[in-house]
């Protein structure tokens, strides 16, 4: 029977339990085992239009003609517009566009680009737009450039000459005369004769830090809001592709964005409902973008490597053969090198020629991503044994597969062992009951080991999967245990961490986006609690005597924060009904005390609840202050509403 069930059944017999109030005693004597600093984090993945058309802010789909098999993808192209590839400038991208344009032609000679599900434009917001052209002769030719509402209006203009045989950059700016999600964008030759156009891009001015080839700004700042203090990238699936061919390989994606190779992203055609032919990857938010957003964000870099197994659910499952594994070994070696050696070292240098000279001090490095079978401990291996004896300080990620038990994992976990991995990736996409159900997982796993890494996990519902707070209690009760494991559990990111409402392919997701909007899931709030509260140390927390695991449908952790010196209690109730409880710090350090007054963070509502990017405040956290019991001065009464998910935080002086 499910915990919901059990929940209506008990609220139709009465409220005879909710009337005896639950004693919960912290031991606060002394910290206990230290919380990793880099504990909660996000995990980033090319996956529901997360780069292009979400993160990273180009607006342009398509802007280099480089789309495999449809170079003209996303362009609507009208009067004479030829795609050619001899003498392009970017020798990765070669396609561009010539446009030819004849008095006779009526209807004059364009392309027009429908971005990502439309072009998101702002009202009095400038855009930035810029392309290469070259003319067949020299007399100028003008382009007219005009943003298309979604009724066709013309929104933004600009007129733009350009002359000269040799490619030369155009840039220009376009001032929204509207809001709307889903404009497009015309580029007319006016006037006769030929001009040749490549990487036609345009960015909103404002991005990310003012940026250029810059990050959507609304988007980053809710990243920044959920303070992630490790940063998994760029995935997933992803990193194996489809096959070899077309797993990431982190140095298509750094260099000038023009000349970044194209390529087709694993998402595209994944299953046959789920068939995104316009899904690529310009790489435009690539492996330097990442860095340094993890920098921004104050996230430990933590990226995945192919480790010469594509993906292994679906495809031709291709492994490269031992014998040939060196060159993903030195992709390893020279991402380490790019994000943390000398300005004079190969790597490094390119680094700091695109911007960042200091090193971005990159101490985490996964290899492999959901991989499983016989062999996949001696390619990991292989890389282990060249890795660390040149970077002993890098801690190294192996897999536990794709699931969160059986055959493979066990497998998976002893060979981790073996090979003295730093740690172990686990993943868990479950329904909110195995959630629920599994708060005491990591209290009975070995202290010794590798540490576990809860790289990717989302409580699931059925029959359909959503954001709303049925699976983010779950997932709030089950991080209480994860929390009070820290020893054990030194790092988790939720997954995955974003998708456009009219273009994904995964949910749930922890936020959601349009061309325009942001919304932050209840699944955001759990995470941002438990990343804002984290604390320095777990403090034992129990329930005469037991720790506080499910019983009664009731959850709990304790930590301590030793810098900001607070106790911070988290109690999940998945019932539906209140519970009346005490809060008693059973044991105190000598000298200290704490103020009589304790500050409530709170997420509640009904299960079924959701925020949309029409209704975004549905469930969000709330505050108020709770006073100590005037009868016992180290006992604070809290009355724990019904399906809640609460902080407490006890100020110490
Ligand atoms: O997060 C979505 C996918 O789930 C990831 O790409 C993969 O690692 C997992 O199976």
């Amino acid at each position: 029977m499910s915990n919901w069930i059990k929940t209506l059944i008990c609220l139709a017999i009465g409220g005879i339990v909710a009337a005896q109030p639950v004693e919960l005693v912290v031991d606060a004597r002394r910290p206990g085992v230290p919380i990793q600093p880099d504990m909660w984090g996000i995990f980033f993945e090319d996956i529901n239009f997360g780069a292009d058309g979400g993160l990273y802010a180009e607006l342009i789909k398509n802007r280099s003609f480089a789309f495999t098999n449809s170079p003209l993808m996303g362009w609507t192209t009208y009067g004479h517009v030829e795609l050619r590839n001899d003498g392009g400038l970017f020798d990765r991208n070669p396609n561009y566009v010539r446009l030819t344009s004849k008095r006779e032609l009526l209807t004059g000679t364009g392309l027009m680009n429908e971005g990502f599900r439309g072009i998101g434009i702002v009202k009095d917001d400038t855009y930035k737009l810029s392309f290469y052209a070259r003319t067949e002769d020299d007399t100028p030719k003008r382009l007219s450039v005009r943003l298309l509402s979604s009724n066709n209006d013309p929104v933004g203009r600009l007129q733009i000459e350009v002359s000269g045989r040799e490619w030369k950059k155009y840039t220009g700016e376009i001032v929204g005369g509207i809001s709307d999600p889903h404009c497009r964008i015309d580029i007319r030759l006016t006037t006769p004769g030929v001009a040749d156009l490549d990487h036609i891009s345009l960015f909103p001015a404002k991005t990310w830090k003012n940026r250029e080839n810059g990050l959507r700004e609304d988007i980053i700042q809710v990243l920044y809001e959920l303070k992630p203090r490790v940063f998994r990238f760029p995935g997933g699936c992803i990193v194996e592709g489809n096959n070899l061919e077309t797993r990431y390989q982190w140095k298509n994606s750094v260099g000038p964005v023009e000349n970044r190779l194209v390529t087709e992203n694993r998402w595209n055609y994944n299953t046959a409902s789920k068939f995104f032919p316009d899904y690529f990857q310009s790489y435009g938010l690539g492996f330097y973008e990442y860095f340094l957003l993890a920098e921004d964000l104050g996230a430990e870099p933590l990226p995945v490597i192919s480790c010469g197994f594509s993906c292994q659910f679906s495809g031709p499952r291709e492994v490269v053969p031992l014998s040939e594994l060196q060159p993903y070994i030195d992709d390893a070696l020279d991402l380490i090198e790019f994000a943390n050696g000398p300005v004079t070292s190969k790597w490094g240098k390119l680094r700091s020629d695109m911007g960042h000279p200091a090193p971005f001090n990159m101490k985490y490095l996964a290899i492999g991503n959901e991989q499983w079978g016989p062999d996949y401990h001696i390619y990991l291996d292989a890389f282990m044994k060249q890795i660390r004896p040149k970077y002993p300080n890098i801690k190294l990620v192996g897999t536990s597969g794709p699931y969160r038990s059986g055959e493979w994992f066990d497998a998976l976990w002893p060979q981790m062992r073996a090979l003295k991995v730093d740690l172990v990736d686990e993943h868990y996409y479950a329904p909110p009951q195995w959630f629920l159900n599994s708060a005491k997982r990591y209290d009975s796993y070995d202290r010794n080991g590798p540490k576990v890494f809860a790289g990717e996990y989302a409580a699931h519902t059925t029959p359909v999967k959503l954001n709303n707070f049925e699976s983010a209690i779950a997932e709030a009760a089950f991080l209480t245990g994860v929390e009070r494991n820290a020893d054990v559990v030194h790092l988790a990111t939720y997954a995955p961490l974003v998708g456009h409402v009219d273009a994904w392919q995964w949910n749930p997701n922890l936020i959601w986006f349009d061309n325009l909007r942001v919304v932050r899931t209840p699944n955001y709030y759990v995470q941002q609690l438990y990343s804002h509260y984290s604390g320095t140390n777990v403090l034992p927390i129990t329930n005469n005597g037991q720790i506080v695991a499910g019983e009664n449908q009731l959850y709990a952790n304790a930590v301590i924060d030793t810098i900001k010196k607070e106790i911070i209690v988290k109690i999940v109730n998945s019932s539906a009904f209140s519970r009346d409880i005490n809060i008693r710090i059973g044991q105190l350090a000598s000298g200290m005390s704490f103020k009589s007054e304790m500050q409530a963070i709170y997420l509640t509502g009904d299960i079924m609840k959701e925020n949309t990017l029409d209704e975004p405040s549905a469930i969000v956290p709330q505050n108020e202050s709770l006073t100590m019991s005037t009868r016992e001065n180290n006992v604070f009464p809290a009355r724990v509403r019904g399906l809640s998910f609460n902080v407490y935080r006890i100020q110490l002086q």
